[in-house]
């Protein structure tokens, strides 16, 4: 089976720590080894509703993230989800393939939906339907993201298999989460038991990737931890300390180090002296990615070419899957 990578992220602002440590930042490996399709996924960001004025700078954002983690557009497709119109016609498909039972399980409907599940869209519950048409439409084979992400794909292959049965195929292969890394779930810098998100109120619950030294710095410091000094490694501490641990895994990632070899060094020390050696960390990871993307969004041309050249390359590929799809289907 050709092998190939496809991973996206949502243009909603704010692109933070988490998903540059549990996504952007795993993905640049892959480009020696296989063929990679990187998206920005203009339509899932719908689902929150967002102004029309948001939405091409965010998805600049999000492109500019990219290109300054490393994703060289040379090798790697960067596309905008909208360009492509198989994703969306892939989603009805396979909508009709994925009983309700399962799209009831996903437990990030449950979180984003609240209470009143009356008032929450149509397009909230069916996400992770098009987040598999986004898979499949590229027959990939392996998909590097965040933890928060392992149930949809599950979900995307158990359609894959439905789809794949039904018309007696062997057609979609079923997608290998790639989840690696001491960083799969970063959590708020306010309160060690929420994920970092974009969404979250709080300034101060994330390092965006835009953020500067003194800003970075500020976060770190006014970060929430305990009066305890580092636990000992191979300690289970998490669970009554997740301030800490989260702390902990940052650093990890951001040195590439594991979470026992941070602690080995660190064990019985105050947390002001090692937040101060993590916002160095921070900073110099984060820095020049940062300036990258400011640089990149102040004339956007680049972007915006990257953007193009990359829908075309994408519909390359998708489209002839999809012809292929449609013959199985008897829709041609
Ligand atoms: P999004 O935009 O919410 O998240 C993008 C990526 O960042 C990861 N991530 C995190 N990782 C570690 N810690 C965190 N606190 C954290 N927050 C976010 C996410 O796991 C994700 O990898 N539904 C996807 C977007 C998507 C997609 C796809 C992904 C749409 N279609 C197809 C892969 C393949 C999402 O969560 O986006």
């Amino acid at each position: 089976m050709h092998h190939r990578v496809f991973s996206g992220i949502q243009p909603t602002g704010n692109l933070h720590l988490g998903n540059y440590l549990g996504a952007i930042r795993n993905w640049v490996g892959f480009q020696d080894r296989m063929e990679t399709v990187f998206c920005i996924v203009d339509l899932h960001a719908l689902t929150q509703q967002p102004a029309a004025a948001d939405m091409q700078p965010n998805i600049r954002e999000v492109t500019a993230a990219y290109l300054a983690s490393g994703i060289d557009p040379k090798r790697a497709i960067i596309f905008a989800q909208s360009r492509v119109s198989v994703h969306a016609e892939l989603a009805w498909v396979l909508s009709c393939h994925a009983p309700l039972g399962w799209l009831n399980r996903m437990t990030q409907f449950k979180e984003k939906a609240g209470k009143d599940k009356d008032v929450a869209v149509t397009g909230l519950y069916t996400y992770p339907v098009l987040m598999a048409a986004d898979i499949l439409a590229y027959r990939a084979t392996h998909v590097p993201v965040g933890e928060d992400q392992k149930q949809h794909l599950e979900l995307a292959r158990d359609i894959a298999g439905a789809f794949n049965r039904h018309y007696g195929v062997d057609f979609f292969p079923l997608p290998e989460p790639e989840i690696f890394g001491a960083a799969t779930r970063v959590m708020s810098l306010r309160d060690g038991t929420k994920k970092m998100s974009k969404s979250d109120p709080s300034d101060y619950s994330r390092l965006v990737m835009t953020d500067d030294a003194d800003t970075i710095a500020l976060k770190l410091r006014k970060a929430k931890t305990d009066t305890e000094p580092l636990p000992e490694p191979g300690t289970s501490f998490e669970a009554a300390r997740p301030e800490a641990a989260n702390l902990i895994g940052i650093y990890a990632a951001l040195s590439d180090q594991t979470r026992d070899a941070v602690l080995t060094q660190w064990a019985g020390q105050q947390f002001s002296g090692f937040k101060r050696e993590l916002t160095e960390r921070a900073v110099a990871v984060l820095g020049p990615i940062g300036a990258e993307m400011k640089r990149l969004l102040a004339a956007p041309d680049h972007v915006d070419a990257v953007l193009a050249d990359g829908a075309e390359r994408a519909r390359a590929i998708a489209n002839p899957i999809w012809d292929e799809a449609r013959r199985i289907i008897g829709l041609s």
